[in-house]
């Protein structure tokens, strides 16, 4: 949750925080003071200069060389409680520093028994639009804190109830299927692996629309991975791979916070959210390896290992979101293990066929500092997803090897066929704490997602 407003009006009285860079020379009392504490304008360095009253009076913020907005999440990490103002800020990179001091401001303190002291605000920078900030960050923070809150307070009927009221808050319509009504409604993949889970914690489909009467307005499909915990199933993870599994559901995070954001913005799409919400439970009735399991669309799949459940649930929400013929259709799945080998944790594979696509994404990211690493959808490891004795397998032979892009190839035989697709393999976790990251869930290519979004459907 971010804890207050997060700007303060252009005017308001505001401490300064003064970017120093190199060439930038300090004088009097802050020039001494920077002295004796050691600062020296290194990147990400800040350092609160009293005044006379012993009260911070202003603060100093290290850009080295080149200031990089992004930095600007320690200063919401860092600095007290008040309203502070950025001083010789350019003003084409204001709005991003407004972004990544929102960022850095988010805690998650829900459950601690004295909740921390209010963040600092901002006083809003000549030219930035601060609803349009205050949204993008609250959604950050929305997704955040799901992939935070421990999964025995955020399992399917939690992940149910945030959607539901996304939906309430913008007139969207919310259907959800729910437990054994799943294999009536034929989503059999979803039902087998979420089926061993308590009773209360029952597998579901849910599935939001926005819009949809209007036409006229191209389809964008957003579909999230929702394992509210993933203890591998009967081919159980060891401890040191189960300890963040509460994560899981980082992709219906992901997608939820991103339609919100689109539906404040007033984005001129209709809009399809589809989340499969499952806990990847053990008990007798828990779906086995060699069971070989039916989806939406016709395809088998002999299942190698009950750990790559992800893909299994996105098989039939993917053929889903097709049936609404999506212009553009976008997944965030915390996928697989490999991703993080391949690129660690900071760099989430995207994976798409589609050029057009693949450029403005990756343009998109850059423009607002959110990175994406495009990845191949490499035919020649196709063979390596297909069964002996079904269609599909869900552990990818040994010899592809690349877990990741395998993973997504399996995905790609359930993606509509209509419009383009885009995979993103997500970490959701920043696991180095540092000011303004704190060690714990991240949204990953959000920001770049609903920058494409906004670029390729203007208001
Ligand atoms: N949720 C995991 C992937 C994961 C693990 C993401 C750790 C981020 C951090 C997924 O369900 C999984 O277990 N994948 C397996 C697939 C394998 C069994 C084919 C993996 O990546 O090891
Ligand atoms: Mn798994
Ligand atoms: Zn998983």
């Amino acid at each position: 949750m971010p804890r207050a407003d997060l700007f303060a009006p252009h005017d308001a009285p505001a401490r300064p925080v003064r970017l120093v860079g190199p060439d930038v020379k300090l004088d009097g009392a802050a020039a001494a003071w920077a002295e004796a504490q050691g600062f020296r304008g290194k990147p990400g360095q800040l350092l609160l200069v009293p005044g006379p009253d012993g009260t911070p009076a202003e603060a100093l913020f290290g850009t080295g060389e080149r200031f990089e907005p992004a930095r600007c999440r320690a200063l919401g990490a860092g600095l007290p409680t008040g309203v502070w103002r950025l001083e010789g800020l350019a003003p084409d990179l204001a709005g991003r520093a407004a972004v990544a001091f929102g960022l850095g401001t988010y805690r998650f303190d829900r459950y601690r028994a004295r909740p921390d002291a209010p963040a600092p605000q901002l006083a809003l920078p000549e030219g930035v639009d601060g609803a349009r900030v205050a949204d993008i960050v609250a959604a950050a923070a929305l997704t955040r804190e799901m992939v935070d809150t421990p999964a025995a307070d955020m399992g399917p009927l939690q992940l149910e109830t945030i959607a539901r009221e996304i939906a309430g808050a913008h007139a969207a319509s919310l259907t959800v299927i729910t437990g054994d009504a799943l294999l009536e409604a034929n989503y059999p993949s979803v039902h087998a692996v979420g089926r061993a889970a308590d009773p209360a914690r029952a597998p579901r489909l849910i599935e939001l629309g926005w819009k949809l009467d209007q036409t006229a307005l191209p389809l964008v499909a957003l579909v999230g991975k929702g394992v509210v915990f993933d203890t591998g199933g009967l081919d159980i993870k060891p401890a040191v791979g189960m300890r963040n599994m509460k994560k899981d559901m980082g992709g219906a995070a992901h997608v939820l916070g991103l339609a919100r954001l689109v539906m404040q913005a007033d984005l001129p799409v209709r809009l399809v959210v589809i989340v499969p919400a499952v806990e990847n439970a053990i008990s007798g009735d828990a779906f086995r390896p060699g069971d070989i399991l039916a989806t939406r669309q016709g395809l088998t799949i002999e299942v190698g290992n009950t750990d790559a459940e992800g893909r299994l649930i996105l098989a039939d929400a993917l053929t889903r979101a097709g049936e609404h013929s999506p212009e553009l259709t976008l997944d965030f799945a915390t996928l697989t293990g490999a991703a993080r080998i391949a690129l660690g944790p900071e760099l989430p594979p995207l994976y798409t066929d589609d050029e057009a696509l693949a450029a403005d994404l990756l343009a998109a990211a850059a423009e607002v500092d959110d990175p994406l690493w495009r990845m191949p959808l490499w035919r020649g490891y196709r063979p390596a997803v297909e069964a002996e004795i079904a269609d599909l397998r869900n552990d990818p032979a040994g010899w592809a090897q690349a877990g990741s892009v395998t993973a997504a190839l399996f995905l790609q035989r359930f993606a509509p066929k209509t419009g383009a697709w885009a995979h993103l393999d997500v970490f959701a976790w920043n696991p180095r704490g540092r000011p303004g990251w704190p060690e714990g869930g991240e949204a990953q290519g959000l920001r770049a997602a609903f920058r494409l979004l906004e670029t390729r459907y203007p208001r």
